[in-house]
């Protein structure tokens, strides 16, 4: 079966031009103006369109067992969103359970995956408790294409490790040549802060924000990229959200080390205001918290400045039902929020569409830099001949509201509801088959695969 888009823009991280992009099965195999349309070949009409590749969000959490519950998108639900909002890959946590083995944290969740998702998937190793079994298990992991490894310094208890931990980790996956991505920000002083106002009756969501200041992001930043300095292991922030963490990875660039960062699409484009509102202020509870305009604007100029390399989402959802958990009491709140689905429509109409980056940054920071980083280019993360055919062609004037009401995302609210964007994504291949088209799902669950990962390449 073979497709031809005709006469799309085609924009990669390092061109822009007019033509025509020939599928044949899974794969681009042309590339080029006027290209001859094969017997049976299906032809899509691209003109006055974008064709982009296909997103991929590196940090999502289906199926998360985290504070109690679940997050409320699977692997079907998770990537059927994801595929709508242009996403055509998602890379989710394993978390290793304190005391247990990578390997049976592993099955658990290939378990929870296998035969569901209908977009592509693969994982990233959360090590929780970093101990000499672990250690045997690195190079191993490594060997089943999980190639990053995942840290937390919070979440004391249940997902946090120590200093200690955290060199020894970074020490043996330097040996491989992996990657250690980090939840920076100091759990210690969190907790404090968190017993703090409990202690004197502060029990509203604006309490997470005030628990989660600046610093303790800024100090965990730092000492994170300090200690990957000294072990020389590849190193990724997650979710970094403000001046404070940035200014750490700016330090560590006068030393010629680089700190890669990745942003997430609320940092961009909402704050802490929303806090103050305290019956719907659940819904941002996440960590980190949501900060102030300064740090947006810090991270679009850090974007174009090349010091955050992705966007994600930190995608982890809960039903409204599983937010009122912590109904009278902040830190029983579910952490986490909606996102997976309009990551790629967002940052198209409040970053290109208002001049604030350049399509192929777009581009870069949705797709290829992803790709590079987590050892998928250039199968996934360009358009190129040998790729995968993921791509997305995307009406740039089309205008759209987000809603519940109409989100494929299993989340009863959204963190955007009404918000009005201009550039609309009209239809979207995964390995060459039409796996959304003008709003309807074209593929079926168990047509995600998991992404065998390489080592990064940035
Ligand atoms: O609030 C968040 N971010 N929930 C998911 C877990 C994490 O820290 O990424
Ligand atoms: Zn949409
Ligand atoms: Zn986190
Ligand atoms: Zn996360």
């Amino acid at each position: 079966m073979s497709v031809l888009l005709q006469t799309g823009r085609v924009v990669t991280a390092d061109s822009d031009s007019i033509c025509d992009i020939l599928v044949e099965g899974e794969t681009i195999v042309g590339l080029g103006r006027g290209l001859p349309q094969p017997a049976g070949a299906q032809v899509i009409d691209c003109t006055g369109k974008l064709i982009v590749p296909g997103g991929i969000d590196p940090h999502v959490h289906l199926s998360m067992p985290f504070m109690g519950t679940f997050s409320s998108d699977d692997y079907e639900t998770g990537t059927r969103a994801a595929l709508h909002g242009g996403t055509t890959t998602v890379i989710d946590f394993i978390l290793q359970k304190q005391g247990g083995s990578l390997r049976s944290a592993f099955e658990e969740w290939s378990g929870r995956a296998t035969g569901n998702a209908l977009g592509d998937y693969s994982f990233h190793m959360a090590v929780t408790d970093f101990n000499p079994d672990t250690k045997e298990e690195i190079q191993e992991m490594i060997a089943e294409g999980i190639t990053s490894f995942k840290t937390f310094m919070a979440y004391k208890g249940a997902l946090m490790i120590d200093d200690a931990q955290l060199v020894g980790l970074m020490q043996e996956v330097r040996k491989y040549g992996g990657l250690v991505t980090v939840h920076a920000t100091n759990g210690d002083m969190i907790d404090t802060l968190v017993a703090q106002h409990r202690a004197q009756g502060q029990l509203a969501p604006l309490y997470h924000y005030r628990s989660q200041p600046e610093v303790t992001e800024a100090e965990a930043s730092g000492r994170f990229a300090d200690i990957a300095n000294y072990t020389g292991v590849n190193a990724y922030i997650v979710h970094l959200t403000c001046e404070g963490a940035l200014n750490q990875v700016r330090r560590a660039t006068q030393r010629n080390q680089r700190v890669l960062v990745e942003t997430c699409i609320q940092y961009l484009l909402l704050d802490a205001s929303l806090y103050e509102n305290e019956a719907e202020g659940a819904k941002w509870v996440m960590s980190p918290p949501l900060r102030e305009k300064k740090d947006q604007a810090t991270l679009w100029a850090g974007l174009n400045q090349g010091l955050v390399q992705v966007v994600g989402t930190d995608h982890c959802p809960f039903m409204w039902e599983q937010k009122l958990l912590g109904k009278d009491d902040f830190a029983k709140i579910p952490n986490g929020h909606p996102a997976v689905e309009h990551r790629m429509e967002l940052l198209f109409s409040e970053g290109v569409n208002k001049g604030r980056i350049t399509p192929q940054k777009f581009v870069e920071v949705t797709s290829t830099n992803a790709a590079k980083i987590f050892g998928m280019f250039p199968r996934k993360g360009t358009i190129s001949i040998g790729a995968d055919a993921d791509l997305v062609i995307f009406d740039p004037q089309k205008k759209h509201a987000i809603s519940a009401e109409t989100h494929h995302m299993n989340c009863d609210y959204s963190a955007y509801e009404g918000w009005e964007l201009t550039g609309k994504i009209d239809t979207v291949l995964l390995r060459g088959q039409v796996a959304v088209d003008a709003g309807e799902t074209k593929v079926a669950k168990g047509y995600g695969r998991f992404i065998k990962r390489d080592k990064p390449v940035f």
